[in-house]
């Protein structure tokens, strides 16, 4: 099983809620039922980091399905916010959609689909579209990156590591940074209304933290993935530059990620 760990899910939690879009909540609070308790799936839930962020901003009460195939991160989920939201945790590997039962209300996810193939945003697709569910798929990478100060080998760096997304990631060769464009070109091919926004982390750098994962993280792909690419040379270079600059209180950074609601026609 490809693992995430706890503490990366936890770092990552502040900004990813401070980057994801509200303005397609409200419009999505204008087709949610009313009358009867939502229903929602969050597909890929980890620690339930999207159910803390979405959760409050919907009407109540609500019930929460959370899937995840680790089922220590579904054990560390924790309350919901408040008692109108009942939670169950569903340990469930997505690779096998066919068998999930999708009645539900809403489909939810966030940073699940740069992992998943082509087939199977497909499949996710034809499921959705199936029963009309309505999907807000949140802070998907879409490969703009800015390190700032710039560093001359970001450009080659970069592109080993988008390399490197395309790799299997569990589900078969990753759709990437492709995914929420392709994802938008199969429900509007279903009859679906697309509403897109960029949803960017911007960090600071105050947040080292964050920044060394980051670091660390862009430097390891980009060696995974540079034969063809770039140099082990290159890469060291950039990766003792870039932890300099962490130290020097000098780096920041912008991740590009997409958010993307989608709504059935009928
Ligand atoms: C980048 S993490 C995002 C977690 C959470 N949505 C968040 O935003 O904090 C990707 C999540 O996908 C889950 N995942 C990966 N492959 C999976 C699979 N085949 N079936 C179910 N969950 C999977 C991981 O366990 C992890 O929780």
């Amino acid at each position: 099983m490809n693992r995430f760990p706890t503490e990366w899910l936890r770092l990552r939690e502040p900004f990813d809620h401070a980057a994801r879009s509200t303005a397609l909540i409200e419009t999505l609070l204008d087709i949610l039922p009313a009358s009867r308790p939502l229903r929602i799936l969050e597909l890929a839930a980890g620690l339930g980091s999207g159910m803390r962020f979405l959760a409050p901003l919907l009407p109540t009460p609500q019930h929460w399905t959370m899937i995840d195939h680790d089922p220590a991160l579904l054990a560390s989920i924790g309350q919901p916010p408040t008692n109108k939201i009942t939670l169950e945790t569903l340990e469930f590997d997505l690779r096998e959609l066919d068998k999930l039962n999708f009645s539900t209300d809403l489909v939810s996810t966030q940073a699940l689909l740069d992992l998943v193939s082509d087939d199977w945003l497909e499949s996710l697709v034809n499921r959705l579209a199936d029963q009309s569910i309505p999907i807000l798929a949140a802070l998907t990478v879409d490969g703009r990156v800015r390190w700032s100060p710039e560093d001359p080998k970001d450009a080659e760096i970069q592109q080993a590591f988008r390399a490197h997304q395309t790799s299997d990631r569990g589900f078969g060769p990753s759709v990437g940074t492709r995914a929420t464009l392709e994802l938008e070109r199969l429900l509007s091919a279903r009859n679906y209304t697309i509403i897109r926004k960029q949803a960017d982390w911007s960090i600071a750098p105050a947040f080292a933290r964050i920044l060394k994962e980051l670091v660390d993280g862009t430097a390891e792909a980009a060696m995974e993935a540079c034969s063809n690419i770039t140099t082990t040379k290159t890469v060291t270079g950039w990766h003792r530059r870039r932890r300099a600059a962490i130290a020097s209180g000098d780096l920041s950074l912008q991740v590009g990620h997409l958010d993307l609601l989608a709504l059935p026609s009928n």
